[in-house]
């Protein structure tokens, strides 16, 4: 198992010899690699076993920075980057050559985020090189949102974990790149579309292609629990599935028949924000219980209940 500390010297250390180290945010742990160094990289890859298509997201600690790596910000860039960072949103722009293909996966693009978590950000303040970091879990399965979920898949193959608690959103972070066309969101997360168009006016939504996909790695089967799940009406799926062992994972209150055991609530207070933040815990939680079926329901369709839905919509394809 990895040791789990706050020893920012030591992730530092590690870090520059290009080892990996487990790092909060406020969206989910990442695992962070030095960005600048294809070998680092593909440690990465390999211990998320990620095939190569798909490009992980650098992380670095303020917008000054950034010119050392990307071609250039557009307005609407640098107006989304006033307002939401640090914070949940990653962007895309052209990348310069110092990135190396292995973290793009052969784009000419790099998706850039400076995340809102104290330890990081002075991590980051602290190296030369921005942090290559996916989601530390391996491909397909949710997203770890404290130290112990990314020690209880990955524990094995890292030596170091940075603590910085539970993730306080607990989502990823929307993803929106620039065209012509304006600012499309490749991926539906933490930052909410509402108070992106508020800055930016209407924005396109192209995040629910699975073939092909344009943000690779936004497969319809992402987050996947190993226990299959169904979404919808929670009673009528109970009701169509009897004699199986079924855990529940409902919004803002339990079911009737079932184990309370075996079920997770969201928010009691019906509060998406918080059901965010709950998610991934919940669906671990269910996970453990070797259950035969997992039945959720979808939350109100706004905010971040929006992100949520997206992430039920997908842990419910397999
Ligand atoms: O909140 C987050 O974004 C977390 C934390 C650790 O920052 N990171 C994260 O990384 O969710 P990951 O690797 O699980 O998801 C990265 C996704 C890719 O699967 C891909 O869909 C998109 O970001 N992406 C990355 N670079 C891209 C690019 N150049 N063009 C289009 N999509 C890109
Ligand atoms: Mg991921």
């Amino acid at each position: 198992m990895a040791i789990i500390g706050s020893d920012i010297k030591y992730a530092i250390e590690l870090l520059n010899q290009n080892e990996l180290v487990g790092i909060p945010t406020e969206t989910v742990y990442g695992l962070a690699a030095n960005a600048f160094s294809a070998s680092a990289a593909a440690k990465v890859f390999k211990v998320k076993e990620r095939p190569s298509f798909d490009p992980l997201i650098v992380h670095t600690s303020n917008l000054g920075r950034i010119a050392e790596f990307v071609q250039e910000i557009p307005d609407d860039a640098q107006k989304l980057a006033d307002r939401f960072w640090p914070g949940p949103l990653t962007m895309i722009f052209k990348k310069k050559s110092n990135i190396p293909d292995l973290v793009s996966a052969g784009l000419e693009t790099v998706g850039v985020r400076i995340p809102n978590h104290k330890l990081t950000l002075q991590l980051l303040a602290n190296i030369d090189f921005p942090l290559a970091a996916p989601s530390a879990n391996p491909f397909g399965y949710v997203s770890p949102t404290s130290a112990a979920h990314v020690n209880e898949q990955l524990g094995g193959k890292i030596n170091y974990i940075l603590d910085g608690g539970n993730c306080q959103v607990g989502i990823e972070s929307t993803i929106v790149e620039f065209n012509d066309d304006g600012v499309t969101v490749l991926r539906l997360g933490g930052c909410k579309i509402e108070e992106i168009e508020k800055v930016v006016g209407k924005v396109n939504l192209n995040a629910y292609s699975s073939s092909n996909p344009k943000a690779p790695g936004m497969m319809k089967s992402h987050y996947s629990p190993l226990t299959s799940i169904i979404v919808g009406n929670i009673d009528d799926i109970i009701a169509q599935n009897p004699g199986k062992k079924i855990g529940v994972l409902a919004f803002n209150k339990k079911a009737a028949r079932i184990n309370k055991d075996h079920q997770y609530v969201l928010s009691m207070n019906g509060n998406v924000d918080e059901a965010a933040t709950r998610l991934f815990t919940g669906i671990r939680y269910l996970d453990m219980l070797n259950l035969q079926l997992i039945v959720s329901e979808f939350v109100p369709d706004a905010g971040l209940g929006r992100a949520i839905n997206d992430r039920l919509k997908r842990a419910g394809s397999k």
